[in-house]
């Protein structure tokens, strides 16, 4: 059996320091140069550094502040709380009860638009009585928006929107903030930070007439054409996932901003989490600046185990806006040295239950291993009736492949602005709305989840440092693998330790009710794993074992993963965390929680 390495303090600040230093170096050249990277802080002067290592210009008696009528005048404003929220630029606000325009004066290509919320109190306006539209040009990306109304539903009240915008050849960026008007109500329309970065002119456009590789071109689901993603459109993210990895930072974005989040919230089924941090991607296929190296790194799989997978799915569920058509693009790279021949791993891609690809396989697209590589496929999300929509990929093995298994390591969505150049949800209905739970039962849940995330996080932050550790010295250690199936360290996904939590719930992270989450008592575990029995192990992670068990609740098959670790006292002590085996539709797919 693996054993756990004791590891002392002193290591324990060497690895960090070993980590520290590579972080420094991956960073310090960026793949795309944006000629545009301007960041606004609204309703402030001067210029301040961002957490983002970014000087976010003030919109206050500079070039960036905003037009407006004279009699008209917006205010400037201090947020009044600042609980756990950057500082810039969600200090500050520009609010108005009238229309007021950024005009940003840009070279003519694609640029993102990043739009920062704060919702809270700013002196001279209520809180609740945001509601706007947010135009840019002629295409609306926000309407009947209300920030407060909009993270009435996550547990957090900071928000950003990102969008992709083509500006024309002499035509100015223009961002038109406007309040919504009526005769009874005073409305107001805010905003706390603008960005706006150029992209590389076929990073997500695959207009017809520039396309080079046609192998680019998205596969339109369900019709007999590709779909044309023309600069006359605009886009909005609503996920960007390195599946199997870690949120990765603006910073670390191949010099675009981009932000990248863990997909573990998304995904509706289990999975194995192949990583190879120190693996190095081939970039032949397609540009280096597509995606950082992290998520070549890390994807998701379904392990060896081939009789399960043949009657499974991989399975990501997203919430999406219906009546729109969406981009999604699938990012793979072959990380797992054993697998070296195209037929090897073949599988099923399935986008909102349609067939988008009947046969994916890696290597056949790229010819090698660590060689990254995407596919883009649209698919039309009408509306039947629900506003929002669960947009789910699954991936399912070929059975006349040699294995029986899929892969895949990051996923983009983005919605298309419909005919008439609109990105808004077409109700006034806030996203999530209806799901809140009820007040008081959410309180007294929450104060119970604050003892356990502080007790998680502080445990959770000893694993990480144990898992660097670990990486650091299987690295070190293992010059070569031996001949297994699964040859690099490899854990159950979700087994990826509390301090990132602040992370995945930045952004739509509480789709999916909380009550659904149950905690478990250790007797009660004990007693499904029959005491831990050898005979229930079901997978060997990292730094533990993991159990299959049988819970009430409607006979719940779920897998509990129990991690030995050695206390400061130098007692041995363990952790568990549990996860559903399997899952109902649209069920959340939050069931993780660590045991004392
Ligand atoms: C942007 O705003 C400026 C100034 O208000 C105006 O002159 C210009 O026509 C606008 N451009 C577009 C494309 O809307
Ligand atoms: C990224 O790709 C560009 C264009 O192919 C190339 O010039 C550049 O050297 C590459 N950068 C790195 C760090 O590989
Ligand atoms: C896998 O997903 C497809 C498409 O959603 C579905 O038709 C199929 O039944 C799923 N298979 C399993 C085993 O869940
Ligand atoms: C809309 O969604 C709700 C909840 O997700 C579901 O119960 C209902 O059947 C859906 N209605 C339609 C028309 O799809
Ligand atoms: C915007 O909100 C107003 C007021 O509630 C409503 O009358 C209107 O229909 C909404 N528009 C859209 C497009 O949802």
């Amino acid at each position: 059996m693996k054993s756990h390495p004791m590891l002392t303090p002193t290591l324990y600040v060497c690895c960090l320091f070993f980590l520290l230093s590579y972080l420094t170096i991956a960073t310090s050249t960026p793949l795309y140069n944006p000629i545009e990277n301007i960041v606004v802080n609204c309703g402030s002067p001067g210029s301040l550094k961002g957490n983002d290592d970014r000087d976010w210009i003030g919109d206050k008696g500079s070039k960036f502040a905003p037009t407006e009528e004279p009699n008209h005048k917006s205010k400037t404003s201090k947020a009044q709380s600042q609980v756990s929220v950057e500082i810039v630029p969600y200090m500050t606000a520009r609010l108005s009860y009238w229309q007021f325009t950024y005009v940003f004066p840009v070279t003519p290509g694609p640029k993102f638009v990043l739009l920062y919320f704060y919702s809270t109190v700013y002196s001279g306006f209520e809180s609740s009585k945001d509601f706007f539209t947010v135009k840019a040009g002629s295409f609306t990306l926000l309407r009947n928006f209300s920030a407060s109304i909009y993270t009435d539903s996550f547990d957090r009240k900071d928000i950003y929107k990102e969008f992709c915008i083509n500006v024309d050849e002499n035509q100015k960026l223009n961002l038109t903030f406007i309040p919504f008007t009526s005769t009874s109500m005073n409305y107001h329309a805010f905003i706390n930070g603008i960005e706006i970065v150029s992209m590389p002119m076929d990073l997500y456009y695959k207009p017809q007439d520039v396309i080079k590789g046609e192998e680019f071109v998205p596969v339109f689901i369900g019709q007999p054409n590709p779909f044309y993603i023309d600069y006359s459109m605009a886009l909005e993210m609503v996920y960007r996932l390195n599946a199997g990895g870690s949120a990765i930072q603006v910073q670390d974005d191949t010099g675009m901003s981009r932000k990248w989040s863990e997909d573990r919230d998304y995904m509706l089924s289990g999975g194995f989490v192949p990583r190879n941090p120190s693996l190095k991607p081939k970039y032949t296929k397609i540009p280096n600046y597509t995606a950082p190296d992290a998520v070549y790194q890390s994807a998701i799989s379904m392990g060896p185990d081939r009789t399960k997978n043949m009657q499974s799915n991989l399975t990501w569920g997203l919430l999406v806006d219906a009546g729109f058509n969406y981009l999604v693009r699938l990012h793979f790279c072959e990380i797992e040295s054993e697998i070296h021949a195209s037929g090897m791993r073949e599988f099923y891609i399935y986008i909102d239950y349609q067939l988008a690809e009947e046969r994916a396989d890696v290597l056949l697209w790229t010819d090698d291993n660590d060689t990254p590589y995407y596919k883009d496929y649209v698919v039309m999300i009408k509306n039947k009736g629900n506003d929002t929509h669960l947009l789910s990929i699954d991936l399912h093995s070929r059975s006349d492949a040699e294995l029986i298994d899929a892969i895949l390591n990051g996923v983009e969505v983005f919605k298309l602005s419909d005919s008439e150049n609109n990105l808004a949800r077409a109700n006034i209905a806030a996203p999530f709305l209806d799901q809140q739970p009820a007040g008081a039962a959410k309180e007294s849940m929450s104060k119970k989840t604050t003892i356990f995330i502080a007790i998680g996080s502080v445990l959770g932050l000893l694993v990480v440092l144990t898992l660097v550790c670990c990486m650091v010295l299987c690295k070190l250690k293992k010059t070569k693998h031996n001949g297994s199936y699964h040859p690099l360290p490899k854990w159950w996904w979700w087994s990826r330790p509390d301090p990132y939590r602040r992370e995945f719930s930045r952004r739509r992270a509480s789709s999916l009710p909380g009550e659904l989450c149950r905690y478990f008592r250790l007797e009660e575990i004990k007693t499904t794993t029959n005491n831990f029995n050898e005979d229930l192990i079901i997978g060997e992670g990292g730094f533990g074992n993991v159990y299959k068990g049988l819970i009430e609740q409607g006979n719940k098959m779920v897998a509990i993963k129990r991690m030995k670790q050695e206390s400061r006292q130098g007692a041995l002590e363990f952790m568990t965390e549990i996860k559903m085996l399997s899952q109902l539709q649209s069920c959340a797919p939050c069931v993780s929680h660590w045991i004392l």
